[in-house]
């Protein structure tokens, strides 16, 4: 019988981080002149200690024993050879997912929520407010604060706050508060409910709100959290791609095609990266990040200096950005309607090293079906544009007649999505096509920002 499951110990759970940035050249992050931002401009953002990690270029970073502690909740998370996948399709690919839908908020998102309420507490912080697109993101930072005995807020973008009532009940499970963005609480949610009452809101909005409410709460014991794009986000969720390796090792094969989805870009580097530097060194290797063709970020927009959020109040970083007012039609898939990518990720974008696909939001769903009849776990739709792009290179390698091996990243489950699954059967979901202008009109702002420098790190 074929192997299905491949399992590490705990004890044989990775004790480093991967670090891409003692590998890679990056644009600093700068302030609207143009000048690199310090590490103390930040300080009422993040703790100290998680601003030295996002600037750090060590290679390897100690996961704290605490954190390894909580991680073991549900680390080591399987890799699976998704062998009923295979049959149905016919293909002599080799398909295998991470399965990082087992975390008890059902994503990937707790390998970085887990070590941010950590350094925040060991600083001293009480309370950490964040946003959330899909509610993923809240859930696993209410889940992280309750671990460490913080406080936790979100603000949660309107439309997943309407779709998906049962996030917020997940959040406040675990001692979190989580209240619709825009809301009146900030200047940023009042600015934009003037202008446009009815919006859906953004992701861009709600980062905008809770940057605000950490940095003007005058005890001073708030801070902010990211759940992506960051490089310390980045940094942490490559526990998945290092899991991966080891697993690999461990049945003789190394993957021919890696394949994660895109918002911010967490999950596909955390699988992705520790596999980029055997790349650079000339391992062949197609990275495939997916992202929504009706939020085309890698694929169609510049790679420019924008802000990380609507209002204008984290540094420019040099990023593929659709221009931070750009308002991503309401498909569903939350955690994706992001208009800036990963500056890291970006990077390997503009380096060559990473090739962005996107998927429409019906081919998406479609093979997000086919996924939950055969491999029986329904996925989140962010998860289903992996799939998408899964599903076409099985295809190929049918084609071709050719024994690749595939993995993704599985970075969430769908059960609670079944309101758009609902939608997707009775016919109500449609694909959203952006016009050029669409896609190029928010872009105008960044024609005075400074220009980012195209690097070469080999
Ligand atoms: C299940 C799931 N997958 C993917 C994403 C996209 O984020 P990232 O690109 O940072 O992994 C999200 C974000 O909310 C998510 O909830």
């Amino acid at each position: 019988m074929e192997v299905r499951k491949v399992l590490l110990e705990e004890h044989e759970m990775p004790r480093q981080w991967y670090n891409i940035l003692a590998d890679i050249k990056m644009n600093p992050p700068v302030g609207p002149d143009g000048k690199p931002i310090t590490p103390d401009m930040l300080a009422p953002v993040f703790p100290m200690n998680l601003i030295e990690q996002e600037v750090s270029s060590e290679r390897w970073i100690t996961i704290p024993e605490e954190v390894q502690g909580v991680y073991k909740i549900w680390r080591p998370s399987p890799l699976v050879r998704a062998l009923s996948l295979e049959k149905a399709l016919g293909t002599p690919a080799k398909i295998f997912f991470k399965n990082e839908s087992v975390s008890p908020p059902g994503s990937h998102k707790p390998n970085t929520s887990v070590p941010q309420a950590y350094y925040n507490k060991v600083f001293g912080i009480k309370r950490m407010i964040t946003e959330t697109g899909a509610g993923q993101w809240g859930s696993a930072l209410a889940f992280a604060c309750s671990q460490f005995g913080l406080e936790c807020k979100v603000f949660m973008v309107r439309i997943s706050f309407d779709q998906k009532p049962y996030r917020k009940a997940m959040m406040e499970a675990w001692g979190g508060k989580c209240v619709p963005s825009p809301s009146p609480e900030t200047k940023a949610g009042r600015d934009i409910l003037e202008k446009y009452p009815n919006t859906p809101g953004s992701l861009g909005i709600a980062i905008s709100e809770a940057i605000e409410a950490a940095v003007s709460d005058s005890s001073g014991s708030s801070r902010y959290s990211l759940g992506s794009v960051l490089n310390h986000v980045m940094l942490h969720q490559t526990v998945i791609g290092l899991e991966a390796k080891k697993q690999f090792e461990k049945i003789g094969l190394y993957p021919d095609v890696i394949i994660g989805c895109v918002g911010g870009g967490s999950n596909f580097a955390g699988l992705a990266f520790p596999f980029i530097l055997d790349k650079m060194n000339g391992k062949k290797i197609d990275i495939y990040p997916v992202e929504p063709a009706a939020c085309p970020t890698l694929t169609k927009a510049p790679f420019v200096y924008d802000y990380g959020d609507t209002a204008g109040y984290t540094p420019l970083l040099a990023m593929h950005s659709l221009g931070h007012a750009f308002m991503p039609p309401p498909f569903h898939a939350g955690g994706l309607r992001y208009h800036g990518m990963a500056p890291t990720v970006s990077q390997l974008a503009v380096e060559g090293l990473i090739q962005p696909r996107s998927v429409n939001q019906l081919d998406a769903y479609k093979a997000g079906v086919l996924v939950a009849r055969t491999e029986g776990i329904i996925p989140a739709p962010e998860t289903t544009h992996a799939l998408a792009c899964v599903v076409e290179e099985a295809l190929k390698a049918k084609e071709e007649g050719k024994e690749k091996v595939i993995v993704f990243n599985w970075s969430g489950h769908g059960l609670l999505d079944l309101g758009a699954y609902e939608k997707y059967f009775s016919g109500e979901l449609k694909n959203y096509a952006l016009s050029d202008d669409d896609i190029t009109s928010s872009q105008k702002v960044f024609e005075s920002y400074p220009k980012p420098g195209i690097l070469k790190s080999r």
